[in-house]
């Protein structure tokens, strides 16, 4: 495929002279020729430098869920900053959007920071101090950011990384990790409660915290089995661990209070980011008050130059607002449903074999067989070769899901219905095209 047009592979030239692929992010890089210069967003939309319009479902990884340049939350940023962005000290925005985190979601405190990475690392900080442990464990394919501490066995990672699902390898994900961190992560398959408690029933004494993205959102929006997030919080309890969910992706965009709402589980902390801020980069912490008063200055640290801005919080404050006072969230589900329903009649018809993944307002697509994967291994017995041939299509006239299957759709609010029908006539174009060439039967 060659995505870029004249000016956008122009810019993509220049952006690979001085950063490395062109790129901030590794997984902004689809190829030399694929990766997108931006010129600019509105809504559901982005455009390229050469003025091509794209319906974004990728809406930065996430965090966009009202849609772009969101008018309102642009305002709250510009009126706030006329009276400075930084003081290192509390303001009266950080403590009323702490109140109203507290009131969506039913934590008890929080802190705030800039990224989904600062949050996590510091809730495995928070964790360790409170239960005086240093391991933690995670699952295949879930990811919790970039520190060195959680890069192991990630949704980067292939199947012969693994190990057996019985004993799983924590596999590092990048070099320039050190070799020893390694023995402080415990790794299990998702969904599969046999292997967990018979890891907690041995090693407790060993684990500060078990951390779960409650929905897999960095594999395309696996559900949870719906014994799986209680048990953990039952195992959790009898042994003195504590359960952190993992929400940057699912926080403020499954439903308000996120997934402790939805699935009725409450976590002793959880981490926020992404639609928090509609894109303005800001993280949270939240738990239960005894586990959060754990950061005592010079005892536990919980720090950060940025925490609290001013540009942050005003675009926080703002967002939230909005999830109180429209209904934002029904109306992404109610798109959302409508999308994966279309997305699957045309698969159907078209006798392609798939399964959709996730909730509406972050689903997934599996290629290649019509059971729902269940884990990480299950989703790499997908088709992806078959899914980035469907996105080239999509992205060719204009869809933009990202080309990893592994990332789920993001639909924000600002998705119409036009926008649905649009997708959907551009994914029964791509089918058809992709039948036409042979590359499905
Ligand atoms: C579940 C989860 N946790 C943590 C992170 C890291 O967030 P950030 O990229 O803001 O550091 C991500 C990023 O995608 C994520 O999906």
């Amino acid at each position: 495929m060659n995505l870029q047009g004249e000016q956008t592979s122009h810019w993509f030239q220049r952006a690979a002279q001085v950063l490395p692929y062109g790129v901030n992010s590794n997984f902004r890089y689809w190829g030399d020729q694929d990766t997108l210069v931006v010129q600019r967003a509105r809504g559901a939309y982005l455009w390229d430098m050469d003025g091509k319009r794209y319906i974004d479902y990728r809406l930065g990884f996430g965090p966009v869920i009202l849609g772009h340049a969101e008018e309102r939350v642009n305002r709250a940023v510009a009126e706030a900053i006329k009276d400075g962005i930084l003081f290192a000290w509390t303001t009266p925005g950080e403590v009323e959007l702490a109140e109203r985190i507290v009131r969506l979601t039913g934590v008890e405190m929080v802190r705030l920071a800039n990224s989904g990475t600062e949050a996590t690392m510091q809730a495995l900080r928070i964790a360790r101090a409170y239960t005086g442990r240093e391991k933690y464990v995670k699952f295949e394919g879930h990811y919790h950011g970039s520190a060195d501490y959680f890069m192991y066995s990630t949704a980067s990672a292939s199947l012969n990384m693994l190990g057996s699902p019985h004993s799983p390898i924590p596999a590092p994900m990048s070099s320039g990790m050190p070799a020893r961190i390694a023995e402080t992560v415990i790794v299990l398959p998702f969904n599969e409660l046999d292997g967990l408690e018979r890891t907690i029933k041995a090693r407790w004494g060993e684990i500060a915290a078990v951390f779960v993205e409650p929905v897999m959102g960095n594999v395309g929006g696996i559900l949870p089995q719906e014994e799986f997030l209680p048990t953990l919080r039952c195992l959790c309890d009898e042994y003195g661990i504590i359960l952190v969910f993992d929400e940057v992706k699912t926080g403020f965009r499954i439903a308000k209070g996120g997934a402790q709402e939805y699935f009725n589980v409450r976590a002793d902390l959880v981490t926020y980011a992404k639609a928090l801020g509609n894109g303005f980069p800001i993280a949270a912490i939240g738990g239960k008050r005894e586990v959060m008063m754990t950061i005592v200055p010079g005892q536990v640290s919980q720090s950060g130059t940025y925490n609290g801005n001013t540009v942050a919080v005003a675009a926080a404050l703002a967002t939230l607002e909005l999830f109180e006072k429209e209904p934002i969230h029904e109306t992404i589900w109610q798109r959302g449903q409508a999308l994966m329903k279309g997305i699957d009649e045309i698969l159907s018809d078209h006798g392609i074999e798939h399964a959709l993944t996730g909730l509406p307002p972050m689903f997934g697509i599996h290629l290649g067989s019509s059971r729902r994967p269940q884990n990480f291994r299950d989703f790499l017995k997908g088709n992806a070769a078959l899914y980035s041939q469907l996105v080239r299509g999509l992205a060719r006239r204009g869809v933009l899901p990202d080309i990893d299957g592994r990332e789920p759709w993001f639909l924000c609010a600002a998705l119409s219905e036009e926008d649905i029908q649009e997708t959907l006539n551009v994914l029964n174009d791509t089918v058809r095209e992709l039948k036409r060439e042979g590359k499905i039967q």
